[in-house]
Formats: C-alpha cells, structure tokens, sequence
C-alpha cells in the first residue's frame, strides 16, 4: 500500500515536470522562466524538492510567486530578483484577466478580490482594472503597481536584489507614464523583467571569467549555501567562478557545506556539481575548520545576498565563520556577486536586515523533531562577514581588491541604481 501511494507520488512528481519546454546543456530546465506574453505566467523549479525530484511549479499571480519565495522554492539572491521582476508582471496582469471575466458576466466592480493562496500572508485588495477614462486608469495602473511592489518586498528581507528589481520596475513604468497607455506599459514591464533576466545571464559569465583568474589546478575550493545556477537565472556566482575555472581546463575539488538549517550546500550546490560532472565533497558545517587544517582547502568562495558600501557583506548563516576560519588559516576568503546586490546607500553591514526564519526550520527540520518542545530557538537566516575578512569582491565589473569603500565605489558605483527602503 505504501509502496504504491510511493509510486504514485513519483508518477505526480513526473507529470509536475513539463519536459515539453526546452532544456539546458545539463538536461534540466532553467531556474525560472517566463511562458507566454504579457498575460503569460512564471515557470520556476521548486528548489525545496530537490535533489530528491526535479519539478516545475507555475506562478500565475503575485501571491503564489510571493509565497514561493517565502519558502525558497525560488532562492538565493539574484534568483529572487528576477523572479520578483515577473511577479510585477503578473500582479499588473493576472488581476485584470480575471477582472475583464467579471465584467463579461456583468458582475461590475464588485467583489474585487484575489484569494490569498497561502494561509496567513498578506493579500493586497488589487483595484486595477480598465475604464472610460484614461486617467483613472492610469492612476489606477500606478496604484496597483505601487501595492503590488509593496507586497512582493514583503517576502524576503535581505537579499537587495529583491528591493533592486523592484525599484527598477518601479521606475521603468514612472518613466513611461503619460507616453502610453497602462496596457501598453504593462508590455514594456514585462520587456524590463526579461532584460533583468538577461542581465543578470550575462553578469552571472563575466563574474565566471573573472573570478576563474584566481584558481588555479588541483586546487580545493570550499563553498557554502547554494550560489549556483539555481540562485541565479544561469551558471551562479560563486559557482560560476567553479565552472569557469573547470571548463578553462583546472581541476579543481569542491568542498561543499551543508550549510544548516536547510540545507541548500546538501541539496542543491552537490546536485548541480554532479549534473556538471565536477569532483565535489559533502561536509558538515562543523567540518570546515578540521578540513581547512588538513590542507583541504586553498580558497573559500561565497555568494552574497547584499553588500554594503564598505564591503561588509551578508550571505547565508555560517558565512562569517568560514570567513574567520579562512583568515585562521590563511586561505584566501572571496565573494561572488553581481552589481545588483551592492547597496550602497547602506554605510555598513550593520544596517543590513537580517532575516529571522521559522524556529521550527532547527527544530523539525525536513519532518523530524530532532530538538525538544518548548526550547528557545534563535534562527537568522543570514550573517555578516566584515569588509577586512574579505579577500576580494568579484563582480561582473571585475575583481574588487582590496575590499574597501573607494575600490567599491570606483567599481560600482557607476550606473548603479538605488534601491527602495525595505518596509
Ligand atoms: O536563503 P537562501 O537560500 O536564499 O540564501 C542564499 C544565499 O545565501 C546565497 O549565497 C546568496 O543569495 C547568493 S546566490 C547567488
């Protein structure tokens, strides 16, 4: 019996996975994609399935996207502000299809609500829809594009990739305003979204080239988190730098935390090192210091989640301390990250939001208690590596060596976009 409600979970799991769209080099589908037009929908893989099941979930409103990021099954920063970017699209569009259906069975205005699709989270009232009147359709459109960007920011605290695509979104339609119809904005909305898409595809090889520069053969590269093609639209950040150095021919041995308490280093970063055929070794967390001392070790790479002006950085719990380790040791400690998760309008990484995650993420972690009823718990999500631990920033601009304000600055700082406050 077991056995076959087993099988038939598989067969769902199977169905759940469209192979009908194209699939990249390395036989699975991308992180995130966009299917359709402007009235189309958000395709991303469930990442809190993996490695276990390889399955695609649709987003066809904000609230089903918002809800994905809240649980991570779209993570890792630059992944979530792509993801985010066509959330504003699909909040824009998938209200007003269902509206439109209200108005063909004559049910006017009335009752103009989306059903929230996670018990709890909070739904914004959507009042978009079209008019006679031009104006109040504009002001309408830039209403709902205000609550909608508002809602999404809500998800996650500390990636600023979130807040940066938002705000890009933000200002593409602000730019817009007057010169065209909201339809029409909507359509150069959902341009703006693909081209963060691309951009962020091109960011993720130019940090690869970089950063490849740095390794060099037989050498073993500890990473932790995830900071793959998964976190990102394609090939990763700190991975990326991995996979460039390879595919130049280096051999390298990658050691990979399993970063607690969920695992991505586990279930994603050691998935996509075997997709690519790379040499990759599990280690717990508390490991590193041993496997540094044995010589294991001649750098540490890291994605980030958001980088202040001075180069302290915030990135996944567990981050800091391989970064004291590293300087322990004296193995070189880099980050990996594109532009988009500079914020510069932070002095320091004491102004970063950290995350607070669900305490039962430590306490029942992947369906078994494995601590007792009623223990406090304390559960960041993300820590902050100061700027001098920090051996060098590479970004899609170059190496940033040392890390300090002015070389940040210089890098940066030219065509970077501010980010919006996080509420
Ligand atoms: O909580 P997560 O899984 O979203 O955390 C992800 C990380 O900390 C990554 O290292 C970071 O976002 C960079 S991803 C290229």
């Amino acid at each position: 019996m077991k056995k076959r409600k087993a099988e038939s979970r598989k067969r769902k799991a199977a169905s759940d996975l469209d192979v009908r769209f194209p699939l990249s080099a390395f036989g699975f589908p991308p992180t995130l994609r966009w299917i359709g037009g402007v009235d189309g929908h958000l395709r991303l893989i469930d990442q809190t399935r993996l490695p276990v099941e390889l399955v695609e979930i649709e987003c066809r409103d904000a609230q089903t996207l918002w809800e994905a990021i809240k649980t991570l099954r779209v993570r890792g920063a630059p992944a979530i502000g792509v993801a985010a970017a066509y959330g504003v699209c699909l909040g824009l569009v998938a209200k007003r299809k269902a509206e439109s259906r209200k108005w063909g069975r004559g049910e006017g205005e009335k009752g103009r609500r989306a059903e929230p699709q996670t018990p709890g989270s909070p739904s914004p009232r959507l009042p978009f829809s079209p008019s006679a009147n031009a104006t109040i359709d504009e002001d309408r459109f830039f209403a709902r594009l205000d609550e909608v960007t508002a809602y999404l920011a809500t998800s996650r605290p500390t990636a600023v990739n979130l807040f940066w695509a938002l705000h890009r979104m933000k200002q593409k339609a602000a730019g817009l305003r007057g010169a065209m119809p909201p339809a029409q904005i909507a359509a150069e909305l959902l341009a703006e979204a693909r081209r963060i898409h691309e951009e962020d595809r091109e960011m993720c090889r130019a940090i690869g080239r970089h950063g490849a520069t740095l390794l060099s053969d037989g050498q073993g590269v500890l990473t932790h988190c995830n900071a793959g093609g998964l976190a990102t639209s394609d090939y990763g950040t700190a991975l990326a730098v991995v996979f460039s150095a390879v595919e130049s021919g280096k051999r390298l041995q990658v050691v990979v935390d399993e970063t607690r308490p969920l695992l991505q280093g586990a279930r994603l970063t050691t998935w996509e090192l075997q997709q690519r055929g790379i040499p990759a070794t599990l280690i717990c967390d508390s490991m590193a210091a041993q496997v540094m001392r044995e010589g294991r070790v001649q750098a540490v790479i890291t994605g980030a989640d958001r980088i202040a002006a001075n180069g302290d950085t915030a990135n996944k719990i567990g981050t800091y301390s391989l970064a004291v380790l590293a300087a322990a040791h004296n193995i070189p400690f880099y980050i990996a990250a594109p532009s988009s998760t500079f914020d510069l309008s932070l002095p320091s990484g004491d102004a970063i939001p950290i995350e607070k995650r669900d305490p039962r993420e430590i306490t029942h972690g992947f369906g078994r208690q494995t601590a007792p009823d009623g223990i406090n718990v304390y559960n960041p999500a993300f820590d902050v590596t100061p700027a001098k631990l920090i051996t060098a920033i590479i970004c899609e601009r170059g190496i940033i060596r040392p890390v300090t304000r002015e070389t940040i600055i210089e890098k940066v700082s030219t065509g970077q976009r501010p980010v919006i406050p996080v509420s």
